[in-house]
């Protein structure tokens, strides 16, 4: 049996995870700065990367200590080298090359929107082709997949991110930090259909645009004097939006390609009414939904991703690797074979 660790630091999560050859999770150990940064409003890069650095050893040596396993007999490091806040990502990355130099393991760079792709195999078995919508903070990405190690991008957004629209929405509405939490929270006691926001639609193209739609909540509530009475509403249509968007789009790109199963990854498949929506929309479908655990960034994906890779010789082990922050849509080419 060989044992993976995945290290994950590319945003505002600490996560170590170790996994076995057979894929099982003995670990996932993730300190999350949520309530750190949300006195900002936002995740400040210089205070995330020092926190990465305070927390990386204890949350490591906790994830050892929990998989019952020591650092010696860790044979593969798969460390998360991008996109993500540079300052952030050089915690994980130092972390590993130092790990791999000491202990004379495998390290690995691994992309995080690969692992989150990755994270929806950790508890099931998927069929082939799939579509993967990756919905985060950052990204809101459709993936075409003939196999696991055989993916290409086929759409993301022009602007905002899904989760941004949620965060900015949720500052809009005076709602704490991160905002698709608690705008998923209120919505349970609103009406979605209270009011129509809207989302732009793009013709037949699977791309997103969300800048709009924070736009008309911000329209909506300087107009609307009296809108906090109307809270739970007016936060449960925005999420409808919201929602609307990303089924529309997975349905338009099931016209396009003929797949048996539809995977949502990133922290924003955690919302609960995109997850009904999914079921009430796209039930032709094996639909795939990570546990939380697994949808916000976390150290399991990154090992999952590794293990994807090594085993079918798709990266070699070097501590020769960069960090790299964002790639813009036009430059991404993540087709694997
Ligand atoms: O994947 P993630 O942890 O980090 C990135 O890679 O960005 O995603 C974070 C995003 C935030 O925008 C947060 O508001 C959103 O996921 N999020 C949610 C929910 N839980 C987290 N959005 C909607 N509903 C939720 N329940
Ligand atoms: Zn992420």
């Amino acid at each position: 049996m060989k044992y993976f660790m995945g290290i994950e630091t590319s945003c505002d999560e600490t996560s170590v995870a170790i996994l076995d050859s057979d894929k099982n999770v003995l670990s996932n150990v993730t300190f999350s700065q949520i309530d750190i940064h949300k006195n900002f409003g936002g995740v400040v890069p210089e205070i995330a990367s020092k926190n990465h650095l305070e927390k990386i050893v204890h949350v490591l040596n906790e994830s050892l200590k929990i998989a019952n396993r020591k650092i010696q007999e860790i044979d593969m490091i798969c460390v998360t080298n991008g996109p993500g806040l540079l300052s952030c990502l050089m915690i994980g990355v130092s972390t590993a090359k130092t790990l791999a130099l000491i202990n004379k393991s495998n390290i690995f760079p691994i992309n995080h929107l690969e692992g989150h792709i990755a994270s929806c195999f950790i508890e099931n078995e998927i069929k082939f082709p799939a579509i993967c919508l990756v919905v985060s903070g950052g990204h809101t990405n459709i993936y075409y997949l003939k196999d696991q190690n055989n993916f290409n991008l086929r759409s993301s957004t022009l602007d905002d991110a899904a989760g941004e629209a949620f965060d900015k929405g949720a500052k809009l509405l005076g709602l704490g930090y991160p905002g698709g939490i608690q705008i998923d929270r209120i919505s349970k006691l609103g009406n979605k259909d209270f009011h129509d926001f809207p989302v732009a639609e793009l013709g037949d193209s699977l791309d997103f645009s969300f800048s709009g739609l924070k736009t008309s909540l911000k329209y909506y509530l300087d107009k609307n004097a009296n809108w906090k009475a109307n809270m739970n509403d007016i936060a449960s249509s925005y999420q409808e939006a919201i929602v609307k968007s990303l089924i529309r789009n997975i349905i338009k790109a099931t016209k396009k390609f003929s797949v048996k199963s539809i995977l949502f990854s990133g922290g924003v498949a955690c919302n609960s009414r995109l997850r009904e929506s999914a079921k009430e929309n796209l039930s032709r479908y094996e639909i795939i939904f990570p546990s939380s655990k697994y949808c916000t960034d976390n150290g399991a994906m990154i090992a999952m991703r590794g293990i994807q890779k090594i085993i079918e010789n798709k990266v070699q082990s070097s501590l020769d690797f960069p960090v790299f922050s964002t790639l813009r849509r036009k430059k991404i080419n993540l087709i694997l074979d």
